[in-house]
């Protein structure tokens, strides 16, 4: 059997260069290693409050963003979580194997909870174990996300490991995949802050659809450290986050791009990172729009077909596995 990957991504707010660097990229070339499998996991979104209309829009747009980074609808499954029942079924079955304390200890849960502090809802605090569950599901290998993700991982390998102790081996016990560069994109007006969606401050964050005009100026007002070596450096972090964006979306060497930059300016910096960063996102969003709602809908449905036979497979092995028996079963 080839080795399986799975991850997914939120259908909130808008795909920024931290998600593509951190994640989506890394699934464009796993794909071609692994049996691939990319949710656009739209269940954990309403975790917050969101506006309907706007879900469903940004859920079809993040689908097209898939395909459009080079995710290959031949090779890879693309499909939306709410097309397959089986991962809210299987979040009740790990509900019952996880702990409330590990799910208090949850990071993500902690900061979320704290900006909200009120109307903290228990799907926030669930979140975790419907992610586990989408990694369950597929019997996966490998879980290619960012930094901010360890955690969750973290814990989906202890509710399988748990799981397959006390009912018996069901779940393949999954792995990370962090990469060593990228795993974490700062935001660019806050570098000691990961780039996010939820930033107060939109020029902290490069969006895949933002315009040119957007880029520069984004990159143009990002903040900078003291001095003026261009130099990847950890106690200079702002600089050491740009250098490593463009890194990521040149290819070069880090030897290559410091010697490029030798005594020049951070104006310059800024300059040719807009421009590198504009050049790959120039062709992408011509692919975005390219890609007709008819289109889309034959790849989420037959993504859809190929994730139900394993995800079916695997829940009702799960079920089995509990003792958890109905009409259908025999006595
Ligand atoms: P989400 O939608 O927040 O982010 C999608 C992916 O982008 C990565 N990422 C970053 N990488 C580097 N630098 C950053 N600043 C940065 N910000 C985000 C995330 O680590 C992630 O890989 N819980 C997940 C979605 C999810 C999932 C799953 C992932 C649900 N089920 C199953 C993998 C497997 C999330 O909120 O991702």
């Amino acid at each position: 059997m080839p080795k399986r990957i799975l991850s997914g991504a939120q259908p909130t707010g808008n795909v920024h260069l931290g998600n593509y660097l951190g994640a989506l990229r890394n699934w464009v070339t796993l794909q071609h290693e692994y049996q691939s499998f990319f949710c656009i996991v739209n269940l954990h979104a309403v975790t917050v409050p969101q506006d309907p209309k706007l879900l469903a829009e940004k859920t079809r747009e993040l689908a097209r963003i898939y395909l459009a980074v080079g995710i290959d609808p031949d090779i890879s499954t693309v499909f939306v979580q709410s097309d397959l029942p089986q991962h809210a079924e299987l979040t009740w079955i790990l509900n019952c194997v996880a702990r409330m304390s590990e799910l208090e200890r949850m990071t993500q849960f902690k900061d979320k909870a704290r900006k909200q502090s009120e109307n903290v809802t228990a799907g926030l605090f669930d979140y975790p174990v419907l992610m586990a569950s989408d990694i369950l599901l597929y019997q996966t290998d490998l879980v290619p996300v960012g930094e901010d993700q360890r955690q969750h991982l973290e814990l989906t390998r202890d509710l399988a490991i748990r799981f397959n102790r006390d009912y018996g081996d069901t779940f393949r016990v999954p792995q990370a995949y962090i990469p060593k560069v990228g795993a974490r994109i700062m935001s660019l007006s806050d570098p000691t802050k990961k780039m996010s969606k939820s930033d107060d401050d939109p020029n902290g964050c490069v969006m895949l659809l933002d315009d040119p005009e957007a880029v520069s100026r984004k990159f143009k007002r990002a903040v900078t450290d003291s001095g003026t070596e261009i130099t990847f450096d950890d106690s200079r972090p702002a600089i050491t986050n740009l250098l490593t964006i463009y890194q990521l979306l040149t290819g070069q060497p880090t030897g290559e791009i410091e010697s490029h930059f030798a005594g020049k300016g951070y104006a310059l910096l800024k300059q040719d990172l807009a421009d590198v960063t504009v050049e790959f996102l120039r062709p992408f969003q011509e692919r975005v729009k390219g890609i007709g709602a008819e289109e889309l809908n034959r790849i989420l449905g037959q993504g859809r077909e190929k994730a139900r036979q394993i995800a079916g497979t695997t829940l009702a092995n799960a079920y089995a596995a509990m003792g958890i028996v109905g009409a259908c079963t025999t006595d």
